[in-house]
């Protein structure tokens, strides 16, 4: 009887060590998992997959004079045609970064937030805004279509609308 007491008392000494060190090895495995996961992650960060900033509008013959709101809602820009060029002017007010909207009725772009307003070639002629909205870069491509360049910008208080790129003659 005594002896099965005592193997009893081993018996669950042995069961808890068994317990512990399984515990102890899981905890272990668990630790280094994370921090493979982590090693993991370092090498495949998380990308942030945005549209592509050059992209074809058309052709010249598409735009008549004036404003046109054709990549507003899509691509946030104004394309706009005068007698002898055409240019590309972002929609970003130059104040707090609102979506200016185009007001043909008076012949100027209003933003909605603090309202400034601009030119229809861009220049800020009231409101908070200190400076003209940008342009962005146009070039004409070999199949005829205008090409569009977001990446490369033009500012008109810098002297920078009379730049090659910042325009194309029609
Ligand atoms: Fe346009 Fe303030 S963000 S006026």
């Amino acid at each position: 009887m005594e002896e099965t007491g005592t193997r009893s008392i081993e018996d669950k000494d042995v069961s808890r060590r068994k317990v512990f060190y399984f515990l102890g090895w899981g905890v272990m495995c668990l630790f280094f998992s994370a921090i493979g996961l982590s090693i993991a992650r370092f090498f495949f960060p998380r990308l942030l997959y945005e549209p592509p900033t050059k992209y074809k509008i058309g052709f010249l013959s598409e735009f008549t004079l004036g404003v046109s709101e054709k990549f507003m809602k899509i691509k946030r820009i104004w394309v706009v045609r005068e007698e002898d060029k055409l240019y590309v002017i972002k929609a970003v007010c130059t104040h707090l970064g609102c979506t200016p909207f185009w007001l043909a009725s008076e012949g100027k772009f209003k933003c909605p937030c603090h309202g400034s307003g601009f030119t229809p070639d861009g220049v800020n002629i009231e409101g908070p805004a200190p400076r003209p909205l940008e342009r962005v870069k146009v070039a004409m491509a070999e199949d005829g279509q205008i090409i569009v360049d977001e990446s490369v910008k033009y500012r008109g208080e810098r002297g920078q609308w009379g730049r090659p790129g910042s325009f194309i003659s029609v």
